[in-house]
C-alpha cells in the first residue's frame, strides 16, 4: 500500500476509535474555494500587500479607508465563494467522532457555512464589524459596504472584527482553543503555514498533552516536530480520501 494511502488508512481508523478530535485550519483549506492565501505563490496577499499597511492597528489609524477598502475588497470575494470537499469533510467528520472542534485562523466563515458546527474563529470574522468609540461588536454581511461604515448606535467609526498583527487574541477564545487542543485525541493541521503565533502553538499544545498530530498540506509546514504524520496534497482531495480510507 502507498505510503500516504497507509497512513490514512491508519488515521481513519483512529479517528473511529477516538471521541474528541481538533483542527486548525489555515488558508490552505479555503484555497480550493478561490480564497487566496497569505504566503505563498504569487498571487498570496502577503505578496501584493504588506501585512504593516493593512492588517495592523497603526495601519487603521493612519487610514482606515484604505484598510476598509482591503477588508471589503475581501468581503467580496469571500462571498462570492463557496465552502469545497475539504471544508465539508470536516463535517463529515462529525459522523464519525462525537466531538470536533475547528479552531480556524481563518476569518473567511467557509467552515460555518458548510456546516460545521463548532468553531472557534481564532483570528475573528470577516463579518464582524467593532465600534472603535462605543465597543459594540455587530455582524455585518452587506457587501460591498457602505465605507467607511459607521456605528447604528452612535455613529462611531467600525473597524473589521479581525485580529491584527501586534494585537492580543481574545482572552476567551484564546482558552478554549487550547483547551480543546490540550483534550482532544487527534489533533489534524489543515493548510496552514503554521508560522503565526499564538494559533500555531496549538499543535505544540495538542502533542505534549499526548494527542496524535496529522498535517495536511502542499508541503510540511513550520510545525516541524509537533508533527506525527504528514498527508501531502491539496485538504479539498485529502481529508474528502481519509473520510473515505479503509
Ligand atoms: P498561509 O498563507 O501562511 O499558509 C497557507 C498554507 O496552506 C501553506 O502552508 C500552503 O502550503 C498551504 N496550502 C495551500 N493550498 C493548499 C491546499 N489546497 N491544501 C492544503 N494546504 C494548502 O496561511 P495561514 O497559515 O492560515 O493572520 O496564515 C496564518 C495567519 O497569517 C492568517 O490567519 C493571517 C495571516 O497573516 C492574520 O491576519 C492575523
Amino acid at each position: 500500500m502507498p505510503h500516504a494511502e497507509s497512513v490514512l488508512a491508519q488515521l481513519r481508523a483512529r479517528l473511529t476509535a477516538t471521541t474528541r478530535v481538533a483542527v486548525l485550519s489555515g488558508a490552505g483549506i479555503s484555497a480550493a474555494s478561490g480564497v487566496p492565501t497569505f504566503r505563498g505563490g504569487p498571487d498570496s496577499l502577503w505578496e501584493q500587500e504588506r501585512p504593516q499597511d493593512l492588517a495592523t492597528p497603526e495601519a487603521f489609524h493612519r487610514d482606515p479607508d484604505k484598510v476598509w477598502r482591503w477588508y471589503d475588497w475581501r468581503r467580496g470575494l469571500v462571498a462570492a465563494c463557496r465552502p469545497n470537499p475539504g471544508h465539508a469533510a470536516l463535517v463529515s467528520l462529525e459522523a464519525l467522532t462525537a466531538d470536533v472542534t475547528i479552531l480556524t485562523q481563518n476569518v473567511d466563515g467557509l467552515h460555518q457555512r458548510a456546516g460545521s458546527r463548532r468553531v472557534i474563529e481564532y483570528h475573528g470574522s470577516l463579518w464582524t464589524v467593532r465600534c472603535t468609540a462605543c465597543g459594540r461588536e455587530a455582524r455585518d454581511e452587506r457587501v460591498p459596504l457602505p465605507l467607511p461604515p459607521r456605528c447604528g448606535a452612535c455613529g462611531g467609526l467600525l473597524r473589521p472584527g479581525v485580529v491584527w498583527f501586534g494585537e492580543p487574541i481574545d482572552p476567551q477564545v484564546r482558552r478554549e482553543a487550547a483547551d480543546a487542543a490540550a483534550g482532544c485525541d487527534v489533533f489534524l493541521v489543515v493548510g496552514t503555514s503554521g508560522v503565526v503565533h499564538p494559533a500555531a502553538g496549538l499543535a505544540g499544545i495538542a502533542k505534549q498533552a499526548g494527542a496524535r498530530v496529522a498535517e495536511f498540506n502542499l508541503e510540511p509546514g513550520g510545525l516541524g516536530g509537533w508533527v506525527d504524520d504528514f498527508v501531502p496534497g491539496g485538504a479539498e482531495t485529502t481529508l474528502p480520501q481519509l473520510l473515505s480510507a479503509r
